[in-house]
């Protein structure tokens, strides 16, 4: 049963049983947002197993924290990047731990806040910053940017086939300086007219990826947390859309690879080693009942590893 917040985490029941948290053991939530999944991981992990839970949010961790105050000195939150695993686990003196959470991506407090620009559903600043600290914010890109690299972000990072007339229309329509005008200037470019999804979805994709390094994030702490898990132990990881899904598949698949020489090659000369299991090669999505419940599980999915034995 999840703890009431003003974030539903997604795929809930799946982490808590991937992880399968035990007492006495350590844990991490590399993203601990209002506190969800780390809430259940204490709850099963009682009465001694310890968590860390990192945000670069400083919003979401003082929610996380009123949130698990309960569990006293066996939850430890700090604002940080992921990306800082390592060291935050040195600083704990932590050698190993039993199982790690990411739940990627931005959370519903995060877009349902006008005044943190990730949502064109209301108005607010182009920021999309996870961290007030983060030097550059949405606005930054959208109005420095020459026409060419906003084009290139929108592609790569938005996969939006209309980037390069959606970049001109933003060019020609500076400075802009909320998310509803950003939102504006890109329906009128697509024609005035959408179906499902608004033209300006994945612009707005592209940019937050862009503002918060996401990808290249992601492709930093998964080798971290790799080695921070202890014989058996677990990563589990929620993603909401094809490029970091992409990442986290293409490397659980090398990592579960005793050999990653060229397919064809006769003989194995790369000395590469499997150091973890692959769980569920396809990944795990959200059922429709949690979908009915919380339809931004839709996109979702979890893929997970395990240590093995000798890595
Ligand atoms: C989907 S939410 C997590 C929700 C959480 N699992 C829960 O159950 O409440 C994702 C969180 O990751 C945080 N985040 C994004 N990038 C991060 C990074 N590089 N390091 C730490 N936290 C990050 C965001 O600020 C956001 O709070």
């Amino acid at each position: 049963m999840q703890n009431r917040s003003p974030h539903l985490s997604v795929l809930y029941h799946e982490i808590i049983l991937a992880l399968s948290p035990k007492s006495p053991g350590f844990y991490v939530d590399a993203t601990v947002g209002a506190g969800g999944h780390a809430w259940g991981i204490l709850e099963a992990s009682g009465p001694q197993g310890k968590l860390l839970g990192l945000d670069l949010d400083p919003q979401a961790l003082a929610l996380a924290c009123q949130r698990l105050a309960v569990y006293g000195e066996r939850a430890i939150l700090r604002q940080a990047s992921y990306t800082t695993l390592r060291t935050q686990l040195a600083g704990l003196a932590w050698k190993e731990v039993q199982g790690i959470v990411l739940d990627l991506g931005v959370s519903s407090m995060q877009l349902d806040t006008a005044g943190r620009g990730f949502s064109f559903q209301a108005d607010g600043p182009l920021d999309m910053r996870f961290s007030p600290e983060q030097p550059t914010t949405a606005a930054d890109l959208v109005n420095h940017l020459s026409e060419q690299d906003l084009a290139d972000l929108i592609w790569r990072y938005g996969e939006e086939p209309q980037s390069r007339r959606f970049a001109r229309a933003i060019v020609g329509a500076r400075p802009i300086h909320t998310t509803l005008q950003l939102a504006e200037v890109i329906l009128k470019a697509a024609g005035g007219r959408h179906q499902r999804n608004h033209p300006a979805t994945r612009t707005f994709q592209g940019l937050r990826i862009a503002v918060n390094r996401e990808l290249d994030s992601i492709e930093e702490v998964l080798p971290q947390a790799i080695q921070a898990l202890a014989p058996g132990g677990r990563l589990a990881v929620i993603s909401f859309h094809s490029l970091e899904d992409r990442i986290v598949k293409q490397y659980f698949r090398r990592e579960s690879r005793d050999c990653i020489c060229p397919p064809g090659q006769p003989v194995c000369t790369c000395g590469h080693q499997a150091s973890v299991r692959d769980i569920d090669r396809h990944g795990i999505t959200a059922s429709e009942a949690e979908i009915g419940e919380n339809p931004r599980a839709r996109s979702a999915r979890l893929r997970i590893v395990e240590k093995l034995e000798l890595a």
